[in-house]
């Protein structure tokens, strides 16, 4: 299982950094797992509800193009399955405060602004729900980037502190799968990122795609001379597999930049135009999506409330709502 932040407009670093790993994994499992968009984490940090709104539709429109098959693995949005949010209030009590001082997110910020006056709750406790969107699923496998572990860290800490109290394994303990220890490189030779303003979005037109790849600065080589294995040019040549002799005579000398930009646009383009097809019907038939995502929750809820049943009972509390 692995969670999306509604961000949209996914670029080729979330392709190949989360979406397509994430996909080929729960495939390889038969399509066996839950993805869902996380909604209401992104409250944290954007309060405005058209943009969530129009990215979680993005979101989804974005996996299902790339390939995630919603009648085999159980897609849904967070904010659809409310007993998240409740075994995440009840994850509170045995979460120590000093993990949540040790999160890197939130040590980023007070690092940056000296103090924690502008950190919200929702940022702070952000391990918990997340812990919660794990921990409810009964979750083996989470895939997600390096960025990501210390939160499966957390979330495997709180689900051996609550067995631990009662001496049963009613929470199962999570494994991470890291994905892509590279980040994929920007234009700019830093890492792609929506923050650097460096990135390509994977359903950009092919124009968008040939301007972005023609303005990759490089270096002064002549056609001629030998070129670098590190550039940025060679890299996604290598990525987007243009021909292993293409690439040979690249590195040893006798093609010029230009050249290799168009090659290297024309295989981007081709990559992608399959999917750009398909997002394009995808998202504009929001109703459609709408469907696929309230049938993920129906079935993500019979798993969340089998699992809040358990948590309930082991704590000592009724359980009177909820289907089992
Ligand atoms: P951005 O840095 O553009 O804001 P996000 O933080 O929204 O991207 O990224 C979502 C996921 O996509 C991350 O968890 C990470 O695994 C993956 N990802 C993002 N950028 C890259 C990259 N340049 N290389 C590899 N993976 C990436
Ligand atoms: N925190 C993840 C990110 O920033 C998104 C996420 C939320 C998630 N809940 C999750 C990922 C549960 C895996 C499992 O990318």
């Amino acid at each position: 299982m692995t969670g999306v932040k509604p961000t949209g407009d996914p670029h080729l670093g979330n392709y190949f950094g989360a979406i397509k790993p994430a996909i080929d994994l729960i495939n390889a499992n038969k399509g066996k797992g839950y993805i869902f968009i996380a909604d209401v984490h992104a409250l944290n940090a954007q309060k405005d509800p058209k943009f969530i709104r129009d990215k979680t539709y993005e979101v989804a429109a974005a996996w299902l193009a790339c390939g995630l098959d919603a009648g085999k693995t159980v897609f849904y949005r967070q904010s659809d399955v409310p007993e998240v949010f409740e075994l995440s209030s009840l994850l509170t009590n045995f979460t120590p405060k000093g993990s949540m001082n040790r999160a890197h997110a939130y040590k980023a910020i007070i690092e940056k602004d000296g103090s924690d006056d502008n950190v919200n709750m929702g940022l702070y406790t952000y391990p918990i729900l997340m812990a919660a969107d794990i921990l409810i699923m009964n979750t083996d496998v989470v895939p997600v980037g390096l960025d990501q572990k210390q939160h499966i860290e957390i979330a495997r800490d709180i689900a051996k502190a609550f067995n631990s109290v009662y001496k049963k394994d009613v929470l199962k303990l999570p494994a991470e799968h890291i994905q892509y220890t590279d980040s994929i490189v920007g234009f700019d030779g830093r890492k792609m990122s929506k923050s650097y303003g460096n990135t390509m979005g994977i359903f950009a037109s092919s124009e968008d795609m040939e301007k972005k790849v023609i303005k990759i600065p490089t270096d002064s080589k002549t056609p001629a001379e030998p070129k670098d294995k590190e550039s940025v040019i060679y890299g996604l040549m290598a990525t987007f597999g243009v021909d292993k002799d293409y690439l040979r005579k690249f590195l040893a000398g006798g093609i010029g930049y230009g050249e290799a930009k168009k090659i290297l646009a024309g295989q981007i383009d081709g990559y992608f135009a399959p999917m750009r097809e398909k997002y394009k019907a995808l998202i504009t038939d929001r109703k459609g999506l709408d469907l696929t995502l309230a049938t993920g929750a129906v079935l993500a809820r019979k798993t969340a409330a089998a699992t809040l049943k358990a948590v309930r009972e082991t704590l000592g509390l009724t359980y009177l709502h909820g289907s089992s």
